[in-house]
Parts: structure tokens; C-alpha cells; sequence
């Protein structure tokens, strides 16, 4: 069997899909689904830049079978933010300078996004741990983390 029809929900959105049987889902996002947020850098999951989430946990979509993604929910960067706003997260990212390419931004704010879905408050640990998977070759690695920090504090102080 070389295709195969899967059912992918992605970003709210149900998809009937006939994948190839060395698709990976990063492969179906972008030239399927034209969903380009998630890139492909070292194709080894190594640089969390294909990251998505999937049924809520992060995921090297470089690395994920389309296929053994069938009947899962993918939320990749276009499916954050409503109504045109931006997600505040995306937000966070903006105020503190947290890119320069902005290759690396995708991946890294779905890993934002589950780390604080898990630790609403993160340590600096956490933090740290967390976020290591997803390297950022511009090194904006200080005002990445000060962007988690602040969404931390709003956290902190109810205004998220
Ligand atoms: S491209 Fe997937 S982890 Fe680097
Ligand atoms: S902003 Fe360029 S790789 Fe992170």
C-alpha cells in the first residue's frame, strides 16, 4: 500500500486526505493543506522548527507519518489568535523582539504554548527544559525567554 485516504482535523478544520506512505505530516501541512507556518530545518528532530501540536502534544511534524496521524487533531500556528487578533503569545513575541528570521518562531510558540498549558507559571527550569528542543539560529534565545517570562507574570496576575 503506497496511499492511503486519512481523516486530519487541523486547526478546527476536518480533512479527507490520501497521503503517500513516506509522507510525514510536515510534507502534508504545507503542500497539501498550504499550511506553511511549521519549516523544515534539520529533518531530524533536532531543531523543533516543524513542531505542531498534536491531540495537544508537541510533535517534530518532520518526524510524524501522515499516516500515523490519521483521526488526530493538529494545531499548527494559523489555527492561534480569533478574529484576525493575534494569539498573546504571538503578542508576547512581538513586545519583547523574540525573533529575527522568524524561522524558528512557529515551532517555538506551539512549544510556548503547550509548556504553558502544562505550567501556567513556569519555573525557570521548566522554562528552560521546555523550550529546549526548539533552537533558535538567529539567537534571539534572551528575548524568547523574556517573552515567556512576561506571559508568565500576566499568568501570575490573572490577565491571561
Ligand atoms: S525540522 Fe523537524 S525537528 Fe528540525
Ligand atoms: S529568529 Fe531566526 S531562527 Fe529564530
Amino acid at each position: 500500500m503506497t496511499r492511503k485516504k486519512i481523516i486530519l482535523s487541523v486547526n478546527g478544520v476536518r480533512n479527507e486526505i490520501e497521503v503517500e506512505a513516506k509522507e510525514t505530516l510536515l510534507e502534508t501541512l504545507r503542500n497539501r493543506l498550504d499550511l506553511t507556518g511549521a519549516k523544515l530545518g534539520c529533518d531530524q528532530q533536532v531543531c523543533g522548527s516543524c513542531t505542531v501540536l498534536m491531540n495537544d502534544l508537541p510533535v517534530s511534524s518532520c518526524s510524524v507519518l501522515a499516516m500515523d496521524a490519521d483521526g488526530c487533531e493538529i494545531l499548527t500556528v494559523e489555527g492561534l489568535g480569533a478574529g484576525g487578533a493575534l494569539h498573546p503569545i504571538q503578542q508576547a513575541f512581538i513586545e519583547h523582539g523574540a525573533f529575527q528570521c522568524a524561522y524558528c518562531t512557529p515551532g517555538l510558540i506551539l512549544a510556548v504554548k503547550y509548556l504553558l498549558s502544562r505550567f501556567p507559571r513556569p519555573t525557570e527550569p521548566q522554562l528552560r527544559h521546555y523550550l529546549a528542543g526548539n533552537i533558535c539560529r538567529c539567537g534571539c534565545h534572551v528575548e524568547i525567554l523574556q517573552a515567556v517570562r512576561s506571559l508568565a507574570r500576566r499568568a501570575q496576575e490573572n490577565q491571561l
